[in-house]
């Protein structure tokens, strides 16, 4: 009994799950609804789950968007679910089967977004339960809980001009008129979260250190809630780049290179930003093979972040291990 029991525990201590993140991955357009990064990220998801602890991740984030450039044009049955996402994540590779948790960014709010979120009821993978929702995964008593969070909804719409480079941002959107009822969702699942670790994920970043940059709309919405109630971090994608920064205790990462890689570090030196990222890629810094995406491993000491480079899965960075919740909380009563 003894025995076992203690085979139990030490089974129970080395138990580590994964997922990924990848934002701005869905192809060029409906007459070029793939690009050669985005495949390189699918089969470098493919290489990096054989070093990782586990066959496959337990999910994977898409964290916005999806479908370049304009949305999805038609309804759930339009031919980019096929084109875009299933053919290029072949489920065939068994580290590819399983769930993807989708949320919009602002191309994706140039077009239907609720023919995304129908489209969950005819693929095996494509979750998008609603324009916001969470998920938790639990094994062996460790929950990390991601908390899905459409932008669009809190800071507009944002677009580069591809004709003549400009950035325009907060341009107004029809979903704004439903800021009040997000954040108040937001709030309420922060605050009954009992997660070990508690992501929120959205489209455009909090800090970045690229050419869209640091969001002001989600500092002042969502970052205060975020420390309030002790989330881990948020994961963000929009800028094509990769970045982290971590202040008040938590983590900010950025894998927005799903499709292309690099745009400019432009906002290096923005004040918003909590200094200079911890890592960048960039068009000034480790493009590596032009795209890349997170790996986020999880045990009850904590969860390791990745930042991997497409096509061969390597690993370009891993920053300190970010702490469990109570874990971290523990450590702020015996510092005080
Ligand atoms: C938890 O995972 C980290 C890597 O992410 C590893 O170094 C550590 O040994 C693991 N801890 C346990 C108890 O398995
Ligand atoms: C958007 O997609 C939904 C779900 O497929 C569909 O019912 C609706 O008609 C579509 N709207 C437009 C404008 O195509
Ligand atoms: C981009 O800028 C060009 C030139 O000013 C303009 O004609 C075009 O409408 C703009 N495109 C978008 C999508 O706003």
């Amino acid at each position: 009994m003894k025995i076992a029991a203690t085979l139990c525990l030490l089974l129970a201590s080395t138990e580590a799950y994964y997922f990924y993140s990848l934002g701005d991955w869905g192809g060029s357009s409906d007459s070029s609804p793939t690009t050669q990064v985005e495949k390189n990220n699918a089969a470098g998801m493919v290489r990096a789950a054989h070093g990782l602890d586990a066959s496959k991740p337990e999910f994977a984030l898409l964290v916005g968007d999806n479908f370049y450039s304009a949305g999805i044009a038609g309804n759930e049955y339009s031919k980019r679910f096929t084109q875009t996402f299933e053919n290029v994540f072949d489920i065939s590779n068994p580290e590819l089967n399983t769930p993807f948790y989708a949320i919009a960014g602002n191309h994706d709010h140039g077009g239907n977004v609720t023919a995304q979120i129908a489209y969950s009821k005819h693929s095996s993978r494509w979750t998008y339960d609603d324009y916001w929702y969470t998920k938790s995964h639990t094994d062996n008593g460790i929950t990390t809980q991601v908390v899905m969070i459409d932008t669009v909804t809190i800071a507009g719409m944002a677009y580069k001009n591809d004709s003549t480079g400009e950035i325009h941002s907060n341009e107004p959107h029809p979903m704004q008129a439903r800021l009040a009822s997000q954040l108040q969702w937001l709030e309420d699942t922060l605050k009954s979260s009992t997660a070990d670790y508690l992501w929120v994920v959205g489209h455009y970043p909090v800090y970045s250190q690229c050419e869209h940059g640091p969001t002001g709309a989600i500092i002042r919405n969502v970052l205060p809630l975020m420390s309030k109630y002790e989330a881990s971090g948020y994961i963000a994608g929009h800028d094509h780049c990769s970045g982290y920064y971590f202040d008040d205790n938590m983590a900010f990462v950025i894998a927005g290179a799903g499709k292309e890689c690099c745009y400019s570090p432009d906002n290096l030196n923005n004040k918003a930003d909590p200094g200079e990222p911890w890592f960048r890629m960039d068009k000034g810094k480790n493009q590596g093979d032009g795209g890349g995406f997170a790996s986020y491993h999880v045990n009850a000491t904590g969860t390791q972040i990745r930042f991997h480079k497409a096509s061969t899965g390597e690993v370009q960075y891993e920053p300190p291990v970010i702490k469990p919740r109570a874990k971290r909380s523990m450590l702020v009563e015996q510092a005080a």
